[in-house]
């Protein structure tokens, strides 16, 4: 089809794209220049030409005095017929620009809900720079100023409606939006919120007298809740984290504490190949090869194995199955061990009941936050699991980053913190948590892997020495301690680390080869940097949200164990903001 044939197709064809001459157009792109210089005396529109078929006109309008102006921008394209009406929003420094991908991100959802409901145009970032702005919806009418005879007043009133409609939508939403980008904080926003409300009595006692106008002006407030989360993960941050919650604070926050995802599956389960052969594996079914241990996938046809008794159906499904790297190696011994202690059901002794804290938390054998294993007796020397669809944290973050949500991120970490909180009331230290250690299932859901260096605190056994990957081992690993010398807050460090890496996309140590003698040295004196800034780094999210958490990661990595947070409190404010995150975005 050539080109004729298809403008032919397109509706509106009758109009003739050569109907203007270069001086008829610029003449009625001149004429239209005036008329909104007449409507809107207070702004001065300028005109600046794509070229001799595109114009375009730009002219700011106060969206709210003193508070905001947003650009107007009219682009009239003779070529295509179209008229696009765009308004951004500025600030001081000109357009008001989202940089942080995080933050783009959690804003774009936002306005996805909300452009839902909006008839008159829709919010948008631009993907490329990030300019944050609202499109304004043209109806046929704007084909009207394409006509020849055509009524000059009929179309800029047509203009002005869509202008001051849209207007409002902004007006609506902007404070919010403003919120959101980290453009006001919630003083401001209330410093605002009384402003506007006394500008808003004076135009309704104008418009009393005029019986026209905009009466009710209103704004899309921050949800009361909102601040009471923040107001508890502020406080819960800035108050000794190291401490446990009081008594009095366990029976208030346990109920929000103990809420999880539940789960019958015990962490452990024993099953019954129906062909023991089928557990041999070759190089052909190997998908990655630890420190220690060949990860092999596999078909495997088995059936459980229930209190001695066999389960009567059989399934055939691909199970991962471990196995030490060295015949005399004793990581898969080790984990079934660590595995089989976080299955069993421990009834609470009557004194521990007293222990505020212990009350609220299950013993059951089983964790939704930890990744399901599978033993077959007569082979103690492989051990089975799930297989996880994205494989662990570190692959599925390196292909997933630019798309993956704040809150996906804190979801993740939420997970992390629950299976960690689990494994620490069992009296086990994990010992290597780090991204490639937690797997990644189909519904996003971590779940910590690999227990081969894991110390439990009621059997030591004399052989543990604790893995050693920078930059998630803490800085007590230099000092050659015993394995008794170790507390839960090893994993917290690890933690921290982790949590810094998931939210900033970089790691808070400098840990690249060359540096690697100098760092060992300064872990060992304790003298190691943190790379953070938080004036820059909390604008990488909602600063509300990423201060705190930033504040909580460096708790997390301090030198002094016994000053790192309690995994309670960071349960509780991940949680927070994952409520927070989701009543506000
Ligand atoms: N069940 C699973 N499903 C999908 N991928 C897995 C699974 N188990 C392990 N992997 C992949 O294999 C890698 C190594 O597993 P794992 O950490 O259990 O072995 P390891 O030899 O003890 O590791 P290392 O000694 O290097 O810490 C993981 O980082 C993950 O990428
Ligand atoms: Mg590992």
């Amino acid at each position: 089809m050539d080109e004729e044939g298809i403008t032919n197709l397109i509706p509106n064809s009758e109009i003739q794209q050569d109907q203007f001459n270069e001086d008829q157009r610029k003449e009625k792109v001149d004429q239209l220049k005036q008329s909104i210089q007449e409507k809107y005396p207070q702004s001065f529109v300028s005109q600046s030409d794509i070229n001799d078929q595109i114009y375009l006109l730009t002219f700011p309008l106060e969206i709210h005095v003193g508070i905001l102006t947003t650009q107007f921008e009219i682009e009239i394209d003779f070529q295509q017929l179209k008229i696009q009406i765009l308004s951004y929003f500025t600030n001081n420094n000109g357009l008001i620009l989202i940089q942080s991908k995080i933050l783009r991100l959690s804003v774009s959802r936002y306005m996805l809900r909300l452009n839902n409901n909006l008839r008159v145009g829709s919010f948008f970032i631009n993907p490329v720079f990030g300019q944050l702005g609202f499109n304004l919806q043209c109806n046929n009418s704007d084909q009207s100023f394409f006509k020849q005879n055509l009524y000059e007043s009929e179309f800029i009133s047509y203009l002005d409606i869509l202008i001051m409609t849209a207007i409002h939508s902004l007006r609506f939403h902007f404070m919010r939006i403003l919120f959101m980008i980290n453009q006001i904080n919630i003083k401001l926003f209330k410093v605002f919120e009384n402003y506007m409300d006394k500008i808003r009595y004076q135009e309704e006692s104008e418009s009393k007298s005029k019986k026209i106008g905009e009466s009710n002006m209103s704004w899309r407030k921050l949800p009361k809740d909102a601040e009471i989360l923040l107001s508890r993960i502020k406080k819960v941050v800035k108050n000794d984290m190291h401490l446990e919650f009081s008594g009095k604070d366990y029976e208030e926050l346990g109920p929000i504490l103990q809420k999880q995802v539940t789960t019958d599956t015990k962490c452990l389960i024993q099953i019954k190949p129906v062909e023991l052969n089928d557990l041999e594996v070759d190089k052909s079914f190997l998908i990655s090869e630890g420190g220690f241990c060949n990860i092999y996938s596999k078909d495997i046809f088995y059936q459980f194995v229930r209190e001695g008794q066999k389960q009567m159906q059989s399934q055939k499904r691909p199970l991962v199955i471990k196995t030490d790297k060295q015949p005399q190696g004793d990581k898969v011994k080790k984990e079934i061990e660590i595995v089989a202690k976080l299955s069993e059901v421990q009834t609470l002794d009557p004194k521990d009941l007293a222990n505020n804290r212990l009350k609220y938390f299950k013993f059951s054998g089983c964790c939704p936050y930890i990744a399901q294993f599978y033993c077959v007796p007569e082979r103690p020397d492989k051990v089975l699991m799930e297989r996880y669809y994205h494989s662990s944290l570190d692959f599925f973050k390196a292909k997933q980053s630019e798309v993956l949500s704040l809150s996906t991120r804190i979801f993740i970490a939420h997970s992390i913190a629950m299976g960690l909180r689990y494994i620490h009331n069992y009296g086990i230290i994990h010992m290597d948590i780090k991204s490639a250690n937690i797997l990644i299932s189909k519904t996003l859901m971590a779940k910590i892997t690999d227990f081969g260096e894991a110390i439990n605190k009621s059997k030591y056994s004399d052989k543990e020495k604790p893995g050693k990957t920078l930059p998630f081992c803490a800085p007590e690993i230099q000092q050659k301690l015993e394995a008794n010398q170790y507390t839960f807050a090893y994993d917290i460090y690890s933690f921290g680390v982790l949590l810094f890496e998931l939210l900033f996309d970089r790691f808070p140590i400098d840990f690249r080869r060359q540096n690697l003698k100098p760092l060992e040295e300064k872990l060992h004196k304790l003298t190691y940097a943190i790379r953070y800034d938080e004036s820059v780094d909390k604008l990488l999210g909602p600063q509300v949200i990423m201060k705190y958490l930033g504040r909580m990661c460096l708790q997390c990595m301090q030198p002094d164990p016994a000053l790192r947070p309690n995994i309670d409190k960071i349960v509780l404010v991940l949680k927070d903001c994952l409520t927070y995150l989701d009543k506000v975005y």
